[in-house]
């Protein structure tokens, strides 16, 4: 039987860090400016090889390759879309040089121009966002992060910021028919409000907005926008707030970890491996053996050996949700405890966090502008 393989392609997100590590000290003392448009010169670069992740359900190992577009999220989006594919085409064709069979799109790789449709068609090998699997590890995270704040998911008022996004407007449409209140914020009138008739006879109330201040009543956020700089700061917080950061780069400040103690923060999709020897051969800022949730749903379906485009594009329908969901159970993936700002989140802190919010909330009215 041949190799089950898969490709994963990112691109950097912590530019600065990143690139004192590769030429010290220029990370730090070149304007950002400069780092955006010098990136484009740069070519595709291979970054590692993966091994080890085996399926619970066949015993089979799968291998990958990462490899890395190196545009910065700014000139992702600033530079001509087709220089733009014509460097992800390029990545994408190192990787499948490399053995790879599927190839998974990270962060903005997904984002950029119709989220996939068009790079699928340009290279030789299928390709999928992960935004499927993504969307049911942060359904998932939410609805256990609800438990362990004591917050009721059925009474819950839930706030999406990126509603009108792919993994935003999929995680709508399921909580839909969970949560008590849906709040759906997004930047533009009509496409919120085509997501709220969309989520709408459910079971939630469900609102739209383009006004992030109204967030401020919400017990429980998910946040999935792609914009490039945070855009959920500490005063649109309510005390005992669970904020689920999906994005990458974050939407949550680091000012919100800073100021404010009663509330939890935590990352959406981090997904444990399958395999004691799994190994990625390179740091992405998680612990050993764990995942993004869109990695994920490319290793998956490489050990399906379903290699087809399986997610593309900005609607996703939740039977998509629950088939990669149930595919990546059963081969053993499992959400990992929870996570922020590159640290555990451990039952302590929630704790902390339950007992300020208590406090808090006695004094606390919303600081809208
Ligand atoms: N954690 C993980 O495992 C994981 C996996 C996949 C993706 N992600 C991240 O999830 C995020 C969303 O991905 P997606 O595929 O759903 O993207 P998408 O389909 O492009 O949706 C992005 C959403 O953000 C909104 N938006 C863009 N810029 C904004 C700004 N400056 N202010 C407010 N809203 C803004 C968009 O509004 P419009 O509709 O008006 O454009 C849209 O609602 C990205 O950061 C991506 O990197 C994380």
């Amino acid at each position: 039987m041949s190799e089950n393989t898969f490709g994963f392609i990112f691109h950097p997100i912590l530019i600065r860090e990143h690139v004192n590590k590769k030429f010290p000290p220029l990370g730090t003392v070149l304007p950002i400016s400069v780092i955006n448009w010098a990136c484009q010169f740069f070519p595709p670069q291979y970054i590692s090889e993966i091994t080890g992740i085996t399926s619970q359900d066949t015993g089979e190992s799968v291998r990958g390759w990462f490899v890395a577009a190196p545009y910065t999220p700014q000139a992702l989006h600033d530079l001509p879309l087709e220089k733009v594919y014509s460097k992800i085409v390029d990545t994408i064709n190192l990787a499948e040089s490399k053995g790879a069979k599927i190839m998974g799109l990270g962060a903005h790789i997904a984002v950029v121009g119709d989220a996939g449709l068009t790079i699928a068609e340009r290279v030789n090998i299928p390709v999928t966002t992960g935004n499927s699997y993504t969307v049911g590890m942060a359904v998932d995270s939410l609805i256990e992060a609800a438990t362990v704040m004591h917050i009721d998911i059925h009474q819950a008022t839930v706030a999406i910021v990126g509603a009108t996004g792919s993994i935003g407007k999929a995680s709508a449409r399921i909580l839909a028919d969970t949560v008590g209140k849906l709040i759906l914020v997004g930047r533009r009138d009509d496409a919120t409000h085509e997501v709220r008739e969309l989520c709408e006879g459910k079971g939630a109330e469900v609102i739209a907005s383009t006004d992030m201040d109204a967030i401020y009543e919400a017990d429980l956020l998910v946040t999935v926008s792609s914009a490039i700089n945070a855009i959920v700061k500490p005063k649109h917080l309510k005390p005992g707030a669970v904020i689920l950061d999906v994005a990458r780069p974050r939407d949550v400040s680091a000012a919100v970890a800073a100021e404010r103690d009663d509330v939890l923060v935590i990352e959406g999709g981090m997904v444990q491996v399958p395999g004691i020897n799994a190994n990625f051969n390179f740091d992405f800022g998680f612990p050993p053996q764990m995942a993004f949730a869109c990695m994920v749903e490319t290793m998956a379906l490489a050990m399906e050996g379903r290699y087809e485009n399986f997610t593309l594009g900005r609607d996703i329908e939740p039977d998509k949700v629950r088939e990669i969901s149930a595919i990546c159970t059963r081969h053993g993936f499992k959400l990992a405890g929870f996570r922020a700002f590159e640290h555990a989140v451990t039952p302590e802190a929630i704790h902390q966090v339950r007992e300020r919010a208590i406090e808090n909330r006695k004094v606390w009215s919303p600081v809208l502008t």
